[in-house]
């Protein structure tokens, strides 16, 4: 990387956190996305199923989700703004209440604390019209569908059917493994489509095209990072940020952010391993003595 000597520290830093690199996950999830909002592309929009993009936590279903967004920006027309995609934010507290206040947000209505949850559902479901939505995303689903909370559970198994009656628009449920399941539990949600899903995994050091995938990736952030290349990609090196993040970009992400930030501050031209085993001895758990990092032979 060239000019890092020009940068201040703050600038190398704000650099590395706003790495984004492509990569065959992320391709996938933005690929599952599109063929849920509309399998062909320059047709119509699919209308009236539920899909779901699952994951384990930090796999980067968020960021495809808001790359979908960022390609399908609301436009201003005569009577008012119309959008295209609609991402919601699931509130993890609230009640029933948080949910429809999280959709009235992403729809930039303001609402009156004294409208009654039915009125503002006929508020809600006029607006997705109005605003033509032609796709919904519920980001961080699994607070929609909790199952030990069977009110809110049926609630928003409920508020999903009537949105998809609006027969206007696909919704797919972004969330953990587990919110499959819970949506499927449902028959008449279920009904709808058949709930195509997309399960978004971490790496797999064991499976080899995972692995080239992954080395890759690694390579790619070393590439991006504000310093002279470091080999994240070798064998070796890769293998050992495979250990410590599991294969999952998130986790990748935390690590080359807290090593870079030590590389910054002890003026190295590279990130090196001993910034990553410090990164590493930060995080690891009480009584841990591994460190892949330190590891000689791993
Ligand atoms: N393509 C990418 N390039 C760079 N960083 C990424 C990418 N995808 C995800 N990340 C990083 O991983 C973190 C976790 O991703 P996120 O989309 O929030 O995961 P999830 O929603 O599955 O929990 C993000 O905050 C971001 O820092
Ligand atoms: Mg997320």
């Amino acid at each position: 990387m060239t000019d890092v000597t020009l940068a201040t520290p703050g600038e190398r830093q704000q650099r590395i956190s706003d790495i984004f690199v492509d990569h065959p996950n992320h391709q996938q999830a933005t690929k599952a996305l599109q063929r849920f909002y509309m399998p062909v592309e320059g047709g119509i929009p699919s209308r009236g199923s539920i899909c779901a993009l699952i994951g384990q936590s930090r796999t980067g279903k968020s960021f495809a989700a808001n790359d979908i967004v960022a390609a399908h920006k609301p436009r201003v027309g005569q009577d008012g703004v119309k959008r295209p995609v609609l991402l919601i934010d699931c509130p993890i507290e609230g009640g029933t209440r948080g949910i429809l206040d999280s959709i009235a947000d992403a729809l930039d209505l303001t609402v009156s604390s004294r409208l009654t949850n039915a009125n503002l559902i006929g508020v809600i479901l006029r607006e997705l019209r109005r605003a033509k939505i032609e796709f919904v995303i519920f980001d961080e689903a699994q607070e929609l569908f909790p199952e030990k909370n069977k009110k809110i559970l049926s609630f928003a198994r409920g508020l999903l059917r009537k949105m998809l009656n609006l027969s206007q628009f696909n919704i797919v449920c972004i969330g953990l493994p587990e919110t499959y399941s819970v949506i499927a539990e449902d028959p008449q949600l279920f009904g709808r489509g058949g709930l195509e899903h997309k399960h978004l995994s971490p790496y797999d050091w064991n499976n080899m095209v995972d692995q080239k995938n992954f080395r890759a990736l690694c390579h790619k952030f070393d590439v991006e990072m504000p310093f002279e290349n470091s080999g994240f990609g070798a064998q070796d090196f890769a293998y050992r940020l495979f250990l410590a993040s599991g294969g999952c970009i998130g986790h990748l992400k935390n690590y080359l952010i807290d090593a870079g930030n030590r590389a910054i501050a002890d003026a190295s031209l590279q990130v090196e391993l001993r910034h990553f085993a410090d990164a590493y001895d930060a995080r690891k758990r009480p009584g841990e003595t591994f460190n892949p990092f330190r590891a000689s032979s791993i």
